[in-house]
């Protein structure tokens, strides 16, 4: 339907990969032709663990220029990040103040997260009323995530329809759409494991990569005993992981791939994945040639964005007696 309105957000936590690529930024640039989009860079977010300033600046504008250069076209959509649009703090709060602090504490992502840290920060916990700002400031009927995100979506109607019932209806409930489970792609030194920023492996492929490296990286694949091409992930999670990758750049169903050995599917995989990279790199390229040009786009999309934020924060203000 031509009325969705579709909210996502990236956090610059690290460099993007192959993964992100696949799993995130191309599906966001499908979206462009059907909904009304509104991407941005969760630069807040990434201060919920520990950080370092000037490299979350860095990856945020890495990020920003990664997803342009990936197809995210700033005039088909609002581009922004969110550390540039006042409301989302704000809001925030506001919905803090409609949570309640078990069901905070009892969010999977941050029991997982905080059992790993010995100084948890505040803003790890009170996270998801973020999120649910994110989401609910531009009444965002439409939340693409992966499975590890559902629960705080979930979490975001619950607080949307607490705070309509209590104070009046001023939220659209979102859901959470999933992209196809074929989009996820695997560590290629240990296709068990998610292909991760955050995870140092030497078979994760970084968008920037230099082209020689991806395709070093895409020989030394893991691969599985046997000789035999075949898509089974259980059993064969190293050459499936490659089927899969070879099949997303490629758009190829699995069942149609050809390469009669281990070696001719390494070669055919690293090709596709450097024909989607290149464009991808030389776009950025272009960008980072003249810092001005990215942040005057993303002046213009904050501009846009806080435009958008605003109705949402007036009403929800004053609905609480604000
Ligand atoms: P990472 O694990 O790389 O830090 P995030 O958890 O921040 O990634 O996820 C950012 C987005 O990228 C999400 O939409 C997620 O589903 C997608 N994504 C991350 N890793 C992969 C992957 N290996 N395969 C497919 N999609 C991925
Ligand atoms: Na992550």
């Amino acid at each position: 339907e031509g009325s969705s309105r579709v909210l996502s957000l990236f956090t610059p936590s690290g460099h993007p990969t192959l993964g992100n690529l696949l799993g995130a930024l191309l599906p966001s640039v499908r979206l462009l032709e059907t909904a009304d989009c509104v991407y941005g860079v969760s630069d807040l977010h990434a201060l919920t663990s520990d950080h370092d300033p000037a490299r979350l600046r860095e990856q945020s504008l890495e990020l920003a220029g990664l997803a342009i250069a990936a197809g995210i076209d700033p005039a088909r959509c609002v581009l922004f990040l969110q550390s540039n649009v006042p409301a989302h703090a704000e809001l925030a709060y506001l919905l803090e103040s409609t949570a309640h602090y078990g069901e905070m504490q009892r969010m999977i992502q941050f029991k997982e997260k905080s059992a790993r840290q010995s100084a948890v920060r505040l803003s790890l916990l009170t996270y998801p009323a973020l999120m649910a700002a994110d989401i609910l400031l531009y009444q965002a009927t439409d939340v693409p995530v992966g499975a590890d995100q559902a629960q705080h979506v979930e979490l975001t109607r619950d607080l949307a329809t607490r705070f309509n019932r209590k104070y009046g209806p001023v939220f659209t409930l979102p859901r959470a759409v999933h992209p196809p489970a074929a989009a996820r792609v695997m560590d290629l030194a240990d296709p068990t494991a998610k292909m991760s920023k955050s995870i140092d492996s030497p078979g994760t492929i970084f968008l920037l990569d230099p082209i020689d490296v991806v395709r070093r990286k895409i020989m030394r694949a893991v691969t599985d005993s046997g000789t035999d091409v075949a898509y089974d992930p259980e059993a064969k999670p190293g050459v499936s992981n490659l089927l899969s990758i070879l099949s997303a750049c490629t758009g190829t169903p699995i069942a149609d791939l050809t390469a009669g050995s281990y070696g001719v599917l390494k070669k055919e995989t690293a090709d596709a994945v450097i024909a989607l990279l290149e464009p991808v790199q030389r776009r950025y390229a272009d960008l980072s040639a003249d810092p001005a040009e990215l942040e005057g786009i993303l002046r213009t999309g904050a501009e846009r964005a806080r435009e958008r934020a605003a109705g949402t924060v007036v009403a929800a203000k004053e609905a609480m007696g604000l």
